[in-house]
């Protein structure tokens, strides 16, 4: 439908095609002339680093743009963007450092990676001139670190809190809901895709404190290593806990939550009883919410799907778009 433009172009590789990685691809695929229409960006997925590249051939990526071999990625000068959708901190991290000394700008939906290494991430983007975003690292397919580094920026935050655990959520709603036991309602989440074979770390608390870190960074200015957040899970609740809350008209959710007073900051992660008042009481199922507190702004709250391939791959691209329009208007300087 559009004219091919070089001076539009934009290349990209993508580090892992899960469910992320998929969801991201065949966004761009199926948007690549909105993308280019809406914002001037001639948008290709030209490389794919795949473990099982069966999975990439499936998606219809042809063969000679899979690879094992992370080096045929950081060695090709013609790629502009990197997408690392891999998880986990290693390699994850290493792929991501050595892509921006290579000159690449970096996407990412990571948590866990960019909660832990923070510095290292912020600093290697900087030392190379290059963008570094991770919009669906922290609530899926909800713009809040956009909101918060862009729209928000004039605000002093005072608090930001939310639910930032779509499995969790959706363990404690149907608990409540079906009247069913955690072991069950947790077996169910996992034939549904909505819990890993390994809930560990969304249950445990652990995937919402990795997200709190990096809102407490963005906020707040300060950096605090997930591991040292107070965190508790849900796994110990049980249907007693759930209805008592219910006879008092109240919900347990799992909350992450930091506040700013007089200069000292408090985190923690865990779950509480939210009265009907309280604006993340409605916030059911596998969906996320973030509120945030603002001297200028007051209290604003983003509710929204925070995971999938589609909803965290909106977030992917949002990322993508942006650093690109940033490659382009440096390109044509
Ligand atoms: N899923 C979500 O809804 C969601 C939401 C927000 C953020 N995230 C984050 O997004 C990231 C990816 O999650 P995901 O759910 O997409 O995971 P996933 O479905 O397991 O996808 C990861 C992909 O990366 C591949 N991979 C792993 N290590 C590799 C390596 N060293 N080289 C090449 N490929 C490798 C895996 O290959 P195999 O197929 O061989 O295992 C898999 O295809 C994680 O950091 C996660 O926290 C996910």
């Amino acid at each position: 439908m559009f004219m091919k433009d070089k001076n539009k172009s934009v290349k990209l590789a993508i580090l892992g095609i899960g469910t992320v990685g998929g969801g991201t691809f065949r966004i761009i695929e199926n948007s690549h002339d909105l993308i280019l229409q809406r914002a001037g960006v001639d948008l290709r997925v030209s490389r794919v680093l795949a473990r099982s590249p069966e999975k990439a051939y499936r998606l219809g990526i042809p063969e000679k743009a899979v690879t094992s071999h992370i080096e045929d990625i950081l060695e090709d000068d013609s790629i502009d963007v990197v997408v690392e959708a891999i998880g986990g901190i290693e390699p994850a991290t290493s792929y991501m450092l050595k892509a921006m000394q290579k000159g690449k700008s970096v996407v990412t939906p990571n948590k866990a990676a960019v909660a832990k290494n923070w510095a290292i991430l912020h600093e290697a983007a900087e030392k190379n001139d290059v963008t570094f975003r991770f919009e669906a690292a922290v609530g899926g397919g909800i713009p809040i670190i956009t909101s918060i580094k862009e729209q928000l920026v004039g605000n002093n935050f005072t608090e930001v809190r939310g639910i930032l655990n779509g499995t969790s959520n959706y363990i404690l709603t149907k608990m409540a809901d079906d009247n069913l036991p955690y072991d069950e309602v947790l077996k169910d989440a996992q034939d549904k895709g909505f819990a890993e074979a390994d809930p560990t770390a969304d249950v445990e608390g652990l995937d919402a404190a990795n997200k709190l870190s990096i809102l407490i960074a963005l906020c707040f200015n300060m950096y605090v290593d997930p591991e040292t957040i107070p965190t508790r899970g849900i796994s110990r609740i049980n249907e007693a806990d759930i209805r008592s809350a219910e006879e008092n008209k109240q919900k347990i959710k799992l909350i992450a939550s930091a506040r700013l007073e007089e200069g000292k900051l408090t985190c923690k992660v865990g779950p509480e009883l939210l009265t009907e008042e309280d604006v993340l009481y409605n916030v059911n199922d596998e969906y996320n919410a973030i509120s945030v507190t603002g001297d200028a702004v007051g209290e604003i709250m983003m509710r929204g799907k925070g995971a999938g391939a589609f909803p965290t791959g909106s977030a992917v691209v949002g990322d993508i778009v942006s650093a690109s329009s940033t490659i382009l208007l440096k390109r044509h300087a």
